[in-house]
């Protein structure tokens, strides 16, 4: 090796190999990390531990928090995600990161009790289990702070979860719980980075094949700012619900563009209607302005449904509109050209026309997010 990158023994000695990294996903949480830091430090004594933090550009600065902590103690570490939002991919980064043998994932606003870790641990050191979850739902724990609709969401989600995706243990949407972390680089691959039931993901993709157990936690109040997931993870859930069911085969973003497509078709005869009959203009007008009238409706629709983790504002919306015209009417030829072609062969008026919708769907879902909500 040579002399100037041989490790100096002192140093090497002096650095802990860590047992347990701990994963916290943030965005906007600049209030909360430290105090998380301290509690950690306190809860995990006698533990060699890090805690990784995968903070996704937050505007309210936690990442500069972050790296003024990570300064004064060189088991913080912060990875600043640019262009990119969502609780699961972060986690899935974070541990992908981390160095330990163990990893936890824990909110960053106090929510998540850290006293429970050693105790988290011990499970998977001992070798009985791979997997550990801090459980709101057995005896023991709770979730107090909830409100009766939250509540009411949880409850309805976690059985859909267990019917569905034959997922047995009492709380998989908690989103506390540490990891084997060489089971989990198993299983990274095939996990969902958008939305954020991480561990529903987890114990979904696994098949079975992990040893899971919960031990009791009580969910407690945020310490400082707001919860992140708002009415939309409600669609999170049901896109994760379908990936994992169909093995990835069917999309929920593709499903919502095309439920968003269908309701642009409306809206194009709506449009058609008022101006042939209300505006008195000629057909080729009428039909042109109903079309331009669904895909604004259909883009500003997919803008806020489809690709809200992508969403387009200011100037990068006007420039999206723009482009999505265009994508738009290259999708117009494809679907007249299949439909012409497929009525050439069998004279069905709905099977060529479906066949055309279904190439027009297609085509414009494939390129406008190659070319619209490109992630950047
Ligand atoms: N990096 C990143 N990116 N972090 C995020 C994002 C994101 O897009 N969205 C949320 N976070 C961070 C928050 O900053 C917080 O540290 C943590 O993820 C959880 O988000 P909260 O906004 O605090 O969620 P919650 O308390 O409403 O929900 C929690 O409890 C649920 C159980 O009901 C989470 O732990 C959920 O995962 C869990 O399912
Ligand atoms: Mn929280």
């Amino acid at each position: 090796m040579n002399e100037a990158l041989r490790p100096d023994p002192v140093e090497l000695t002096a650095r802990v190999t860590p047992q347990l990294s701990v994963v916290v996903p943030t965005f906007n949480e600049h209030d909360n990390v430290v105090a998380l830091y301290r509690k950690l430090s306190i809860a995990l004594a006698g533990i060699a531990w890090e805690v990784i933090y995968v903070d996704d550009n937050s505007p309210d600065g936690t990442s500069e928090v972050l790296r003024k902590l990570a300064a004064t103690d060189p088991r913080v570490r912060c990875i600043r995600r640019i262009g990119r939002r969502g609780l699961s991919g972060a986690c899935i980064e974070g541990i992908l990161a981390s160095s330990a043998p163990c990893a936890a994932v824990m909110d960053a606003d106090l929510q998540h009790d850290e006293t429970r870790l050693p105790t988290m641990l011990a499970l998977l050191e001992n070798g009985s289990a791979d997997l550990v979850v801090g459980s709101r739902y057995i005896e023991g724990g709770s979730a107090d702070s909830f409100d009766k609709q939250r509540a009411g969401f949880s409850m309805l989600a976690t059985s859909v979860a267990k019917k569905l995706l034959r997922v047995d243990i009492a709380d998989p949407m908690s989103g506390f719980f540490m990891i084997r972390r060489d089971r989990f680089e198993r299983l990274a691959p095939e996990l969902s980075t958008q939305g954020f039931k991480i561990l529903l993901d987890v114990i979904a993709t696994a098949h079975g094949k992990l040893r899971v157990t919960e031990i009791p936690f009580t969910f407690g109040s945020r310490l400082h700012g707001e919860s992140k997931l708002d009415s939309m993870v409600a669609l999170d859930f049901l896109g994760l619900v379908l990936a994992k069911l169909t093995r990835d085969a069917v999309s929920l973003r593709f499903l919502l563009f095309a439920l968003v497509g269908s309701v642009g078709l409306v809206v194009h005869f709506v449009g058609l209607l008022i101006a042939l009959d209300a505006l008195r203009w000629p057909f080729p007008h009428s039909q042109a302005f109903g079309a331009l009238l669904a895909m604004t409706s259909n883009f500003l629709l997919n803008n806020f449904l489809t690709y809200r983790d992508q969403r387009l504002k200011g100037l990068g919306l006007l420039r999206g509109l723009l482009v999505f015209y265009l994508v738009c009417s290259v999708g117009l030829f494809a679907n007249v050209g299949v439909a012409f072609s497929v009525y050439d062969q069998e004279p069905i008026w709905w099977l060529a026309g479906a066949a055309g919708a279904l190439m027009g769907v297609v085509w414009n879902y494939a390129v406008s997010s190659l070319f619209v909500w490109r992630r950047r």
